[in-house]
């Protein structure tokens, strides 16, 4: 079974402002892969603490997966891409290109989410947006192949 990590990046969520629905559907969808959620945060949009959460996720809890969700846009505190190239090892380009390639089909904002993906030891992290339409949309576009990759990893 793909364990799985899920982290929502939001400071209103993290100060429970905000209901986390993004998240809570990215945890709902990971069985799609297959997969089980194996941890699930929600931390502020602060570089430090969303690159620390990763690095802990991949090598304590040896995740297969990590999935984020928010701060990949180009407000001043969108900073979850940033976060994610601090901690891997490999970058694999191909996961965003195709995201934002079939989101422009939906919506031509989709060219101003910065998400990254990559992979840090054996763990492949992926950034999504925050909405949890884009959240919806992206994974659409990843199930389908995530076993396979996460596979060839080991
Ligand atoms: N991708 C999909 N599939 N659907 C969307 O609605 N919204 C875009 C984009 N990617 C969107 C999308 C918008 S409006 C923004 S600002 C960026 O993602 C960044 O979102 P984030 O800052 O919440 O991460």
């Amino acid at each position: 079974m793909i364990r799985v990590g899920v982290l929502t990046a939001s400071d209103k969520g993290s100060r429970g402002e905000r209901a986390d629905e993004s998240g809570k559907l990215i945890m709902e969808r990971v069985k799609e892969i297959p997969g089980e959620v194996a941890e699930y945060i929600v931390v502020p949009d602060d570089r430090e603490t969303i690159s620390e959460n990763l690095r802990r996720m991949a090598d304590e809890l040896e995740l297969h997966l990590i999935l984020t969700t928010g701060g990949t846009g180009m407000s001043p505190r969108d900073i979850t891409p940033e976060a994610t190239m601090d901690v891997i090892d490999r970058v694999v380009p191909g996961i965003p290109e195709a995201m934002r390639a079939k989101s422009l089909e939906v919506t031509n904002r989709a060219m101003l989410s910065r998400a990254a993906a990559g992979i840090r030891k054996r763990t492949l992290i992926v950034n999504m947006p925050g909405s949890k339409k884009a959240v919806d949309e992206c994974l659409d576009v990843i199930i389908p192949v995530l076993k396979h990759g996460i596979e060839i990893m080991r």
